[in-house]
Parts: C-alpha cells; structure tokens; sequence
C-alpha cells in the first residue's frame, strides 16, 4: 500500500524519520545516552585486531560510511570491498577480527559468498539486515537488525539510513568498549544520534525546492557529485541512485579527487551537487567549488546555515540543511540526495519502483 504516495519510492523516502527512531531505539538508551547493542559481546571489540566489511551496492556505501567512524571513534582499523571482489580476493582473514555484512535482503549472492569464506577463516561473523530470517542473519554469529521494514521500492532508501544507525550506535558502543571515548563523549555521540529523526523531518521540508531543482536537472546527460569524509560515501550513493533511477550518467567522486582527471568534464552542461556541511574540512571543499564555478559548471550545494554563508557563491543554488552534528550528517544528507533522484526520475517518466534491469534481491552472482 502507496497511503497517499505517487511511488513506494516516495513513502518509503518520507517513512525515514520514523524507521530510523524504531532502529535506533533498539540500539540506544534516549534515557541514559549510552549506545546498547544487544548481542554485541559477540563481536569482541576488546580483543580484536580489525574489522572487515563486505556488501553490494548501497549496502556498500553504508560500509564505508562506517569505516570512518569505526576508525575514528573506535580508533579500530577497517577493511572493506564490494563482495564480489572481497569473495575471489583470497585475502588473509583470521580469528582476531570481526568481519560484518550489510544486506537489506540478507539474500545477495556474494555477500553471503564473503561470509561463508570469513567464517571458514575463523573470523567471527556479524550481520546487519533487514529480514530477520534471511540466509545471511541465519549464518551470522550475531544479527544488528534494521527495524526498517518491508522495503517495496527497488532502489534502497530506507533500508540505507536504518544501516547507518546501527552501524553508528555499533562504533559508539565499540569506542567505549575500547576506551577510545569518554563517558561524556559517548553521551554527546548518543544524544546527536538520538535527534536524528528530528533533523530528518526538517531535512524533508526541502523536499519542493529539490523537486524545482530536479526538473533542470532532468535535462543534462551527466552530473556529478561530491564529498569529503562521510559524505563522500553519500556521493558515491547519490550517483548510483540517479543512475539507477533516471539512467542519467552520474559518478560521485571525493572532492579532491576532482583535480586529478574528473574536473575535465566540467563545462557549462554539467551539474555538480556538492554534499557538504560546514565541518573541519568545508574550506577545503569551497575551494574544490571554485575550480567547478571557474570552469562553468552548475554547483548545487547541500549545505547548512554556515555553510551557505562561508561557500564564497561559488554554488548556484544552495538546499539549507538544519545544522546537525559530524555523526549525524551521512544519515540526514541521505534524504535529500533521495529526493533528487526521486524526482528527477518522475520528470524523466521512467518506473520509479522498478527501474529497468534491476531485482531487488541479487541472489545471482
Ligand atoms: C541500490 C540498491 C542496491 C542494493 C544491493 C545490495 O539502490 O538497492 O545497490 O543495495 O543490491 O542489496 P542487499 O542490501 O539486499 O544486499
């Protein structure tokens, strides 16, 4: 059932603030502000030597994101690759490391390839997926379910932001684990995952603007998109969702990738959306927005308040974001990098739900 929506796309799009407070609720204490993930004994964050990450597609991208905050709150080092290379890679796994597959299905052939090879490794095995008697949940050795539930639309959306917050409260719970953070440092990490289905309900307020920027961009047979950190994971996955929606061309490229052979694309044709909240590194990504404005190319900047005032007006249109802390950012970018490829893909009139060539379960290889 649509309810009021054009598209599953769409409902499920606008069902985030609510699935992502449910998924969130199982994995950390609003009371106490401390993350609390059940079962996560299993993983042996105080023992092991890495994590490793295996998943397809968006799965992947979510992988990534984690990466960094595994690194930087847990300080634990990460290794991870799409699964249908991660399975033929013969690469050393042993026993001192916690290898975890993202899948929303919990059905993809190689992901589940990369398991079983893990698992033959020794490694102990953890699995964050959406359907809970799934083949992968089922060979894990712990489950992080996604309370995202039933996911209709073939591109994932929410099935996406519910894994970013498991994997958020996951790295938070590992930090404390391994002493990396602070009592007060998990209870402010906590407390700004604890208002993200706020800021993703002002995220959505854009959702008008984004539809009268689309409808432009339905024109143009390229774009590309941009981020630093976190947010370079959410332009890999904002091009793969324009791609796979509308059959636009689009790749996401770290921003300072640009210079080193992207940017010779840049001509008046192509717009660029440039995923990045005012942070540490903005001023860094304002230069990267002057190369792409100095050679006549289309900037749409996904920004905050500070980050529109201090963007230099390199960017032609600017979407306003409500001000959200470091860990919140990936997950409440999500949203409108959804919505543009929603609706451009509505002005191109392709099928929204079920876009040409894909399946929603990949248990092919
Ligand atoms: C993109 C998309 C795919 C899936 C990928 C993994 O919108 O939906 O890239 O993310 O096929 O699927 P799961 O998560 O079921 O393993």
């Amino acid at each position: 059932d649509k309810g009021n929506f054009r598209h599953f796309m769409a409902k499920e799009i606008h069902e985030q603030p609510e699935v992502i407070g449910h998924t969130l609720s199982r994995y950390i204490d609003f009371g106490t502000r401390k993350a609390s993930v059940p079962g996560i004994e299993t993983a042996g964050f105080d023992k092991i030597s890495r994590v490793i990450i295996s998943a397809c597609g968006t799965a992947y991208y979510a992988g990534l994101v984690a990466k960094y905050w595994f690194e930087k709150y847990a300080r634990l080092p990460v290794e991870i690759d799409v699964a249908s290379e991660f399975r033929y890679r013969e690469t050393p796994v042993s026993e001192d490391e916690f290898a975890l597959f993202i899948s929303q299905s919990g059905e993809t052939a190689d992901t589940l390839a990369s398991l079983r090879y893990c698992k033959q490794n020794g490694a102990r095995i953890g699995a964050v997926v959406n359907v809970a008697e799934s083949t992968i949940a089922r060979e894990s050795d712990v489950v992080f379910q996604t309370i995202a539930g039933p996911e209709i639309g073939v591109a994932s959306t929410k099935a996406f932001t519910c894994q970013l917050a498991v994997l958020a409260a996951l790295a938070v719970q590992a930090g404390r684990i391994r002493g990396v953070l602070s009592e007060e440092q998990e209870s402010e990490l906590v407390g700004a995952l604890a208002e993200i289905p706020g800021y993703a309900v002002q995220a959505l307020k854009r959702e008008v603007e984004i539809e009268r920027l689309s409808q432009s961009l339905s024109k143009a047979p390229n774009a590309l998109y941009l981020g630093r950190g976190t947010n370079f994971p959410l332009a890999l996955e904002g091009a793969l969702k324009l791609k796979e929606l509308s059959y636009i061309h689009a790749e996401g490229y770290a921003a300072g990738e640009l210079k080193h052979g992207p940017i010779a694309l840049i001509d008046e044709n192509m717009p660029v959306f440039v995923i990045a909240p005012y942070d540490g590194i903005y001023s860094k990504t304002v230069s990267n927005m002057q190369e792409v404005a100095a050679r006549g190319g289309r900037i749409v900047l996904l920004t905050d308040a500070r980050g529109a005032a201090e963007s230099g007006n390199a960017a032609d249109d600017v979407v306003i974001m409500p001000d959200v802390p470091e860990i919140a950012a990936p997950i409440v970018y999500a949203l409108p990098v959804q919505l543009i490829s929603y609706h451009t893909a509505v002005f191109m009139g392709t099928d929204v739900d079920q876009p040409r060539n894909l399946a929603k379960s990949v248990t092919v290889e």
